[in-house]
């Protein structure tokens, strides 16, 4: 599959999530499988560029390419400064978010709410395409099924879009008013995919290798993306892939190999956000990795308390080696994660937390 230039390992991408999908995970993801993964979004307001959350946002230090970077924002200009902005500092894609359906981005009308007003969804997309164009970066569209039940107009967009040059469109199956509540539907998916001749990407409760295989037949897409369901669990690629090329499940990783990577992880964290951030910012990830293991909500409780991030490290390897004299590998299946089950939402208070 292709992006513009760009030749992807596979079609099996990781979701942009703020405050999740940053350098460190992204990079795990692909050394496990996935083929393609998009920074977790940048705001288009230049005031806010020097800040230390957005200069960690745009790190792509070691990162193997294509480098995608998602731009959020209410301003054709302003949209079009923060393409080529990131394009000057490395971006070889960039993608349109108008998906997020959280309020602090949607009171300013950015994400998901400007599905709502496509003039000025198409304004936008116009601007950054042409921003891109003499850097012949490609632009990409992320967004949801449309603004309400009775508003879905992700085709009429992604058309537009395509005319106007954007060269890939991901459409997550839900509605801006179910933020994450209900299931995913995929036919509005499969309509966006019949009816557009670039490249469309599956997302939505993506949450094992089977659900994997379901939606690319029900929807034609040419790729998939997967979020929640790669917290923890960024393996999720690698078993996803075995899975659609030989219909076999690849076996659970060793405990061993899930302690060495969620302490490569961690290092990998704490270099980039420093000491003090960095170990308040990596318990959620842990927290994630252990949730579904015996004794990991216990866990997560006390490793809460920890300070500094050599404590941090050594409750989390003495964890993983107890538990590694009880099990060679990690439960097949995370209880939220079953074929067909909607992964556990997060608390929108939590998303806003996120931004
Ligand atoms: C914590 C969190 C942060 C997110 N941040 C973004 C974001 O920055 N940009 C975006 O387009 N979507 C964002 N999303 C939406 C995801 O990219 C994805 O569309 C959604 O989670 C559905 O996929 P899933 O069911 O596989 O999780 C976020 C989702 C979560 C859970």
């Amino acid at each position: 599959m292709f992006i513009g230039p760009f030749a992807l390992a596979n079609s099996l991408f990781v979701a942009p999530m703020a405050g999740v999908t940053d350098r460190p995970f992204r990079q795990l993801c692909k050394r496990l499988g996935a083929g393609y993964a998009v920074s977790e979004m940048v705001t288009s307001r230049r005031d806010l560029w020097d800040t230390l959350k957005t200069s960690r946002r745009a790190n792509h230090d070691g990162e193997p390419g294509p480098i995608a970077v998602q731009i959020a924002g209410t301003d054709a200009a302003m949209m079009a400064d923060a393409a080529r902005y990131n394009v000057d500092r490395g971006a070889q894609i960039i993608d349109i978010n108008m998906g997020c359906p959280v309020k602090k981005v949607c009171n300013q009308w950015a994400g998901s709410a400007l599905m709502q007003d496509e003039a000025l969804a198409l304004s936008i997309i116009d601007a950054v395409v042409q921003a891109c164009a003499s850097a012949n970066v490609p632009v990409t569209l992320k967004m949801r099924t449309g603004w309400c039940q009775s508003h879905k107009n992700a085709l009429s967009i992604a058309l537009a879009a395509q005319d106007a040059g954007v060269q890939m469109v991901t459409v997550h199956g839900r509605t801006r008013e179910q933020a994450y509540k209900g299931a995913a539907e995929y036919d509005t998916v499969a309509a966006v995919k019949a009816a557009l001749h670039i490249p469309v990407v599956a997302n939505g409760d993506i949450s094992s290798p089977e659900k994997a295989r379901e939606v690319l037949r029900r929807t034609g897409a040419d790729a998939i993306m997967v979020g929640r369901a790669a917290q923890g669990r960024p393996w999720i690629f690698r078993e996803i892939a075995h899975f659609l090329e030989t219909g076999e499940h690849l076996a659970p990783p060793l405990v061993s190999e899930v302690k060495r990577l969620l302490i490569e992880h961690l290092h990998d964290h704490y270099s980039l956000y420093g000491e003090f951030s960095g170990v308040r910012t990596a318990r959620k990830h842990i927290g994630w990795y252990v949730r579904s293991l015996p004794g990991g909500e216990a866990f997560r409780h006390c490793m809460n308390a920890l300070e500094d991030s050599a404590s941090q490290v050594a409750a989390v390897a003495h964890f993983l080696d107890r538990l590694n004299d009880t099990m060679d590998r990690i439960p097949p299946a995370q209880p939220c994660l079953t074929p067909g089950a909607t992964p556990v939402p997060l608390p929108e208070h939590r998303m806003e937390a996120a931004l």
